[in-house]
């Protein structure tokens, strides 16, 4: 399916209510991945995690989907054969959206193009600052007194996509990395399934860099 504006309607996805399938792409502990199945089993996401994706083998994440009842596949090897294989289990699964939540690989440009403005990212700083993989050390190191966790559309630039939600947390003397992680978690855990259920429903509009909220 290719995301289209409806001039008339002014949405983002060509969806109706209903019958919207979504995916969870992780590799590590999987929190958000539980906070994502917890919110949806509350209806607080209005969507269907039909699919969970994982790359590592010893991830939590898969206890986690396995245990919900979630399908979860192991995908691996190289990024081509990996994204020829993640999208045959889309499109299998009809999977509208794609939330990545600690996805530790680099999706390709190609593959972010076909799914333009349908995947989501959480990363743990307050974006544009400390982009990449070791964002919160990186802000301890940095010594700002204010971090946070942003909510963002994926695109080809990494980490550089357009804003959907972000949340701001202290940063204390005496913080360390592991201290500001369970802070930020704490964050994640609201932000992302509110994020997810906006998408879901159809309620996030483009318009260049900026994403607004109906
Ligand atoms: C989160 O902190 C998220 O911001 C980052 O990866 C971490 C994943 O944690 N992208 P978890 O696997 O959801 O516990």
């Amino acid at each position: 399916m290719t995301p289209v504006f409806s001039a008339r309607k002014k949405t983002l996805y060509g969806w109706k209510n209903g019958g919207k399938n979504f995916a969870v792409f992780c590799s590590g502990q999987g929190t958000n991945l539980q906070a994502i199945i917890d919110a949806v089993k509350n209806n607080r996401i209005k969507a269907n995690l039909a699919l969970v994706v994982c790359d590592n083998p010893k991830s939590r994440a898969i206890t986690r989907s396995r245990r919900a009842g979630i399908e979860t596949v192991l995908v691996g090897h190289g990024r081509e054969d990996m994204e020829f294989e993640i999208q045959r289990h889309l499109e299998r699964k009809n999977i509208r959206f794609i939330a990545l939540a600690g996805f530790m690989r680099i999706l390709s440009d190609k593959f972010v193009g076909k799914f333009k403005n349908r995947i989501l990212n959480i990363h743990p700083a307050l974006l544009p600052s400390f982009k990449g993989a070791r964002a919160i050390n990186d802000a301890l190191r940095y010594g700002v007194k204010v971090t946070g966790c942003t909510v963002h559309f994926v695109t080809e630039e990494i980490d550089g996509g357009p804003i959907i939600l972000q949340e701001s947390c202290p940063v204390n003397d005496g913080d360390s990395a592991a201290s500001i992680l369970a802070r930020v978690h704490k964050l994640e855990h609201k932000l992302y399934p509110r994020a997810i259920n906006l998408i879901a429903e159809g309620k996030l509009k483009i318009a260049g860099r900026k994403v607004f909220i109906k």
